[in-house]
């Protein structure tokens, strides 16, 4: 494990317990409490009642309605879209703590090693490439745009060369394979062998939620009659749909601020910069994704579209608003006259007309009203009907209540129907249960491994089943569950304490572990055990090791042909019927 070596776990340990869950939690979504827990709405899904529950005497937190769940490293790192190092880092910050971390650098996710170390390469090569006599062109196109040095530099910008084998040949040189290449979508294979996806085009790098470059975008600068600009292809560590914009870099003023500014294209994210506005990111021209819309939920409390001027930004704006009131945010809205985009409209109207349209935003839902209102003439009956089914079907898709009591206020007033009418003309929303636990989809567990759940349960609170685990079981049957018991009594010989929180910690490099952790503490059992309890689960898994070998044993005895040894193995099935009996 390449984190847990450069902070020990006792550091760990300190630096969790030096905070309080309850207290980090509630920095990023509001808690109440409940009995012994503290709830909140789930930031890990579209979560509109609260099904995330936060133990403080646990330590833990866990969603029963998304299966997340955690300690407030983990908690930190999904809400922040950081590695475990740079959590610990925030809370350690949090807490006071120094933390000495020479030659600091973030594990990397090993599967992705190849594509970064390539796109480091060609992101250098092209950054250099925009610096030489060869980038002269593309530097006073980015100049007469108004982008200086100070702007390129800092967004990274570079050049592809004219010569579609530069990158290629580069790359080459580095020993990679061909597939690897092609892999990346910076190369591509033809008949005459190998060749730059990218050529005579600026280069914006793109960056995914660590700021790490997973792939550019490139853009004509001279009159070529070729696609405005051109996108690597998705691969394994880049999705489109998964990341926005110059995220990494707007994260931290979008938090201070307490809000976020939208824009469609990162040319316009690029000029915002340069006016002073950085709580800025952009979708990049595509249709905003559940995951994206989740991603603006956790930035900030303040969503703020600010699309382009033209029809395909105002439909682009209806289809995000929609994604975003999905998962219960409520997005405001800035439109700009005259068709122009950010930049166009920054460029022409300057810093302060952009500022005061953002300071002024307008309700999602007098933008809705004004777009479907678009084109329909008032005074023709059909128009009207048409406008007022569709301002229906709008709210049908929202939840909340006083948004839906305002703009049927409004169409009544428009429209000059009874506000009581319009709303007996609404589709009833479909009878939602209240609130009910999601039960759990596992695949139906037997009694024996519900044993062995139950036993890694109280070994997690009590030092005492760890040690009648360790005296009485030597082998339990399901596989994950014997790992999670060995890793339990392991860490509890390391440090003669044991605290779910810190365990955590200690597997968080484990999927599957982590996975079955959570799926046992969903149990929620009472905590106060009798032996005779305990005795019983070790009873259970001592019999279900027994079964599972007598039926080993049974399917040796069918395919083995010496008639000896087929004997042989009916004694020790019949030996250990024997000790089943015993017991
Ligand atoms: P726009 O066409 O609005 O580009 O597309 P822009 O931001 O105004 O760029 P400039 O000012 O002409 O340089 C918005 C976004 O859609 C994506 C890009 O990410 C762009 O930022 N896009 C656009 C493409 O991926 N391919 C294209 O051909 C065009
Ligand atoms: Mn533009």
């Amino acid at each position: 494990m390449e984190n847990t070596r450069q902070i020990s776990e006792q550091q760990l340990k300190v630096i969790r317990e030096s905070v309080d869950i309850v207290d980090i939690i509630s920095g990023y979504i509001p808690l109440v409490s409940k009995g012994k827990s503290f709830f909140g709405v789930c930031p890990f899904h579209d979560d509109h009642s609260p099904s995330m529950s936060v133990s403080r005497e646990k330590q833990i937190y866990r969603c029963f309605s998304c299966g997340a769940g955690g300690n407030v490293f983990t908690f930190v790192m999904n809400y922040e879209n950081i590695n475990f190092l740079d959590a610990v880092k925030l809370i350690a910050e949090k807490a006071g703590i120094p933390l000495q971390l020479q030659e600091y650098s973030a594990p990397r996710q090993k599967k992705f090693e190849t594509y970064y170390e390539i796109y480091d390469l060609a992101h250098k090569f092209y950054q250099n490439n925009i610096n030489t006599a060869m980038g002269k062109d593309a530097k006073s196109y980015l100049t007469n745009r108004g982008l200086g040095s100070d702007v390129i530099k800092e967004f990274e910008i570079g050049l592809s060369l004219k010569n579609a084998e530069m990158l290629t040949k580069l790359l080459q040189k580095k020993e990679y394979s061909a597939k690897e290449l092609v892999k990346t979508g910076l190369v591509n294979e033809n008949e005459k062998g190998l060749h730059d996806v990218f050529y005579n085009r600026i280069m914006f790098p793109l960056w995914n939620l660590e700021g790490k470059v997973v792939g550019f975008s490139g853009r004509i600068y001279q009159n070529q009659d070729t696609a405005k600009y051109v996108n690597t292809k998705e691969t394994d560590a880049f999705k489109k749909g998964e990341l926005l914009y110059n995220y990494h870099r707007a994260k931290n003023e979008a938090r201070k601020v307490g809000q976020v500014i939208v824009m469609e294209g990162f040319m316009d994210v690029i000029r915002a910069y340069t006016i002073g506005v950085t709580n800025v990111v952009a979708t990049m021209g595509t249709a905003v994704t559940k995951n994206q819309a989740l991603l603006l939920k956790r930035m900030a409390k303040e969503v703020i579209l600010c699309f382009d001027g033209d029809e395909a930004g105002a439909k682009a704006t209806m289809a995000c608003s929609n994604e975003l009131l999905k998962i219960g945010v409520t997005p405001k809205i800035v439109r700009l006259e005259e068709q122009l985009d950010p930049d166009e409209y920054i460029l022409k109207y300057g810093k302060n007309q952009f500022c005061r349209k953002l300071e002024n935003p307008i309700q999602v839902m007098d933008f809705k009203l004004d777009y479907l209102k678009q084109k329909k003439d008032f005074n023709n009956g059909q128009d009207v009907t048409v406008y007022i089914r569709q301002v229906l079907t709008e709210l049908e898709k929202m939840d909340d209540p006083v948004l839906k009591e305002l703009t049927i206020q409004k169409l009544s007033s428009e429209t000059h129907l009874d506000p009581t009418f319009l709303k007996s003309q609404m589709k009833k929303p479909e009878d939602t249960p209240v609130h009910v636990e999601k039960k759990e989809v596992t695949t139906k567990q037997n009694k024996y491994q519900q044993a062995e759940k139950n036993l890694i349960y109280y070994m997690l609170i009590s030092p005492e089943v760890i040690q009648l685990y360790q005296k009485h079981i030597t082998y339990m049957p399901t596989k994950i569950y014997r790992m999670l018991a060995i890793q339990i009594a392991c860490y509890y010989k390391d440090y003669k304490f044991i605290s779910v929180a810190d365990f955590m910690t200690s597997i968080q490099n484990d999927e599957t572990m982590c996975n079955a952790l959570n799926e046992i503490l969903k149990l929620d059992l009472k905590e106060e055990y009798t032996l005779e309890q305990i005795m019983d689960y070790i009873k259970t898994i001592h019999e279900y090791g027994i079964q599972f070998q007598c039926k080993r044993f049974q399917e040796m005895m069918q395919t083995e042909i010496d008639p000896m040894k087929k004997a042989e193995i009916g004694q020790k099935i019949i030996e250990l019927r024997k000790s089943e009996m015993i017991r």
